[in-house]
Order: C-alpha cells, then sequence, then structure tokens
C-alpha cells in the first residue's frame, strides 16, 4: 500500500504550480487538469516517482503511459519522428493527440514509463495547467488519467479526490476538463499510420491503416526478455541470470529490502540486464503479490510465458 497522503486540493495558480513542481521533483506523483482528463503526472525520467502512479492507481499491470512535453521540439529530443508524424503533430499540437514513435537512445526516461518497449507515446498537451507544471519542473512529465484502477476517468477534482483522494498529495483543480476524453493515439514506427486509439482529434481515414485499432491495455507488443524465464526462484541453475529479491540475493535484486516500489522501478532495467548477461536463462526470485506486486508479477508471468 502507498503511504497514506492528506490530500490538498489547490486552485490552479502560480503558487499552486510552484508546490506541485516542488513534490514532481521530489518524485511524487500529482494530479493535475489537463484538455483531456485530470492526469496523474510524474517526472518521466525518476523511476521511483513512475512506480508511485503505479502504486497509487493500484493498477494490476505495467501498460505504456503517456509522456507530456511543452513543445515538438521537446519531443524530437525523446523521441524519432519521420515526416507523417512531423505533420500530424505540427497539424494537432498542442492539444489531444499523443503519437507513439521510436525511442531514442540516451533519452533519460525511465524504462517502467514505455514499460520495458523501444518506442514512446507523446503528447503536447494545450491546457494551461498542465503546460505550466511542465514549464515549472523542466522534465518529461508522465501521466496516466488521475483515477484509481477500473474508476471512469476524472473529467474533474473531485472526481480523482473519490478515487485517489488520501492516496496522492496534491490535486491542482482548474475545474471541469474540455473534451472529457483521453487522447487520440496514432503510432507512427514505420510503414503505415496505426490508429491506437480513438478520441477527441478525428485522424483522416486515409491516412491511417484500416483495421488496426487496438483497445488499451490489449497491446500485441509486450516488452519480453529473449531468453526463458523461470518465476518463483529461491536460487539459481549454473546457466540461469538470478533476479533476485529481498531474502534471496541473485546477480542482482529488485529490491533487498522487499520495497514493491522499488521494485517496480527497477524492474525493466533488470529484465534487460538479465537478457544482456551471458547466462542463457532468467531465474526470478518471488515476489508477493499484494499492492504494486500484482502488476509486477502480472509482468513477470507474461515476460515467462513469452515464445
Ligand atoms: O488524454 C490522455 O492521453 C491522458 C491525459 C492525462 O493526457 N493520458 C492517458 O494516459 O490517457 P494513459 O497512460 O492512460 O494512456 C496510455 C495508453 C496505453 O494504454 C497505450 O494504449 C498507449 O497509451 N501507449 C502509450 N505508450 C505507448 C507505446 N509506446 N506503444 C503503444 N501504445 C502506447
Ligand atoms: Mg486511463
Amino acid at each position: 500500500m502507498p503511504p497514506p497522503h492528506h490530500t490538498r486540493t489547490l486552485a490552479f495558480s502560480p503558487e499552486a504550480i510552484a508546490e506541485a513542481a516542488r513534490l514532481v521533483l521530489a518524485g511524487e506523483p500529482v494530479a493535475v487538469a489537463t484538455e483531456t482528463v485530470y492526469g496523474l503526472a510524474a517526472d518521466a525520467t525518476n523511476a521511483d516517482a513512475v512506480a508511485r502512479i503505479y502504486a497509487a492507481k493500484g493498477r494490476p499491470s505495467f501498460n505504456p503511459l503517456i509522456v507530456h512535453v511543452p513543445d515538438l521540439a521537446a519531443a524530437e529530443h525523446l523521441g524519432i519522428f519521420d515526416d507523417s508524424a512531423r505533420a500530424l503533430a505540427e497539424q494537432h499540437w498542442p492539444g489531444p493527440l499523443t503519437l507513439v514513435v521510436p525511442l531514442r537512445e540516451n533519452s533519460g526516461i525511465a524504462a517502467l514509463v514505455t514499460a520495458g518497449l523501444s518506442t514512446i507515446g507523446l503528447r503536447v498537451p494545450v491546457h494551461p495547467a498542465m503546460q505550466a507544471l511542465l514549464a515549472a519542473c523542466g522534465r518529461p512529465l508522465a501521466a496516466p488519467s488521475a483515477n484509481a484502477s477500473g474508476a471512469i476517468s476524472p473529467t474533474r477534482a473531485e472526481h480523482v479526490l473519490v478515487s485517489l483522494g488520501g492516496r496522492i498529495p496534491l490535486v491542482i483543480d482548474a475545474g471541469a476538463t474540455e473534451r472529457g476524453l483521453e487522447s487520440t493515439i496514432v503510432a507512427a514506427t514505420g510503414g503505415p499510420l496505426r490508429l491506437l486509439r480513438r478520441g477527441p482529434i478525428e485522424i483522416a481515414a486515409e491516412l491511417i491503416e484500416a483495421g488496426t485499432i487496438e483497445a488499451p491495455g490489449q497491446l500485441a507488443s509486450h516488452y519480453a526478455p529473449a531468453k526463458p524465464l523461470r518465476l518463483n526462484a529461491r536460487g539459481a541453475a549454473p546457466d540461469e541470470y538470478l533476479i533476485g529479491f529481498g531474502e534471496i540475493v541473485g546477480d542482482t535484486s529488485l529490491s533487498p529490502s522487499s520495497d514493491l516500489i522499488e521494485a517496480a522501478a527497477n524492474l525493466f532495467d533488470h529484465l534487460y540486464r538479465a537478457d544482456a548477461s551471458d547466462k542463457s536463462r532468467i531465474a526470478v526470485a518471488p515476489v508477493p503479490t499484494a499492492g504494486l506486486g500484482a502488476a509486477i508479477n502480472d509482468r513477470l508471468r507474461r515476460a515467462a510465458a513469452a515464445p
């Protein structure tokens, strides 16, 4: 369970944004209005902060999160835009369009944000509250909708409080959101553009490959290590790279102190490390299934089941 918070609500103002930025830079997720829905924003370069998003939402699985940036130039520092992606960005940004593009090497984005994928979802929001927070933090901000897992996306600060009250430190209240619907998502990762999620922006049909709409959270492409992976390992065979947890010391440890936030923050980096090691198989120590552990175990099971 995330540590209990007294959740404050502050009306959007320069002082409120300064306080939100202080919290974000200290690694805390903060709820803030965007033009689509309220987002739960955290520093996308800080894996622990991103893990706290999952802890607060109680989300049972890790999906790639959308990264918010102030403008196209900032987006191009993180992702690689081809001509069609740039054209869509120039036409619709700032606004409720997310573009999934190849992730740049050395982007500094925590692997938990992209769920280990080599692509990144980027969005330049138009809402002044989210824009002010981006300016005050000077960091890219990962932000899913600010609701507990399974609850409806929040279009008012009161909705955020119903769902996440006591689980986050601060909500920046800027009234009802204009669009009330999550952003349109288009993938521009080579080949034809693909519509991943319908949303407020209508994308011309001729731009989009037919019949490829994917439900969010049901992505076919999930990062999985190339090597076979064994779960609930209490020790390693000679050809296994052991990812430890708690009292089980491995070649590396998700969290020696059994801290699930630390474990979530480390998960994808350690899977990469295991994949790159000179051992031919991977073993992972048992991770408890409570709280964030559910999402960690979901991801480990998928990695173990991958062909
Ligand atoms: O309107 C919005 O987009 C809101 C506000 C807060 O900006 N944010 C939002 O974020 O809806 P989120 O995290 O709930 O949306 C994540 C979805 C994933 O489920 C997936 O469909 C897609 O964005 N996505 C993000 N990165 C992706 C990637 N690298 N590859 C494929 N899909 C990606
Ligand atoms: Mg959502």
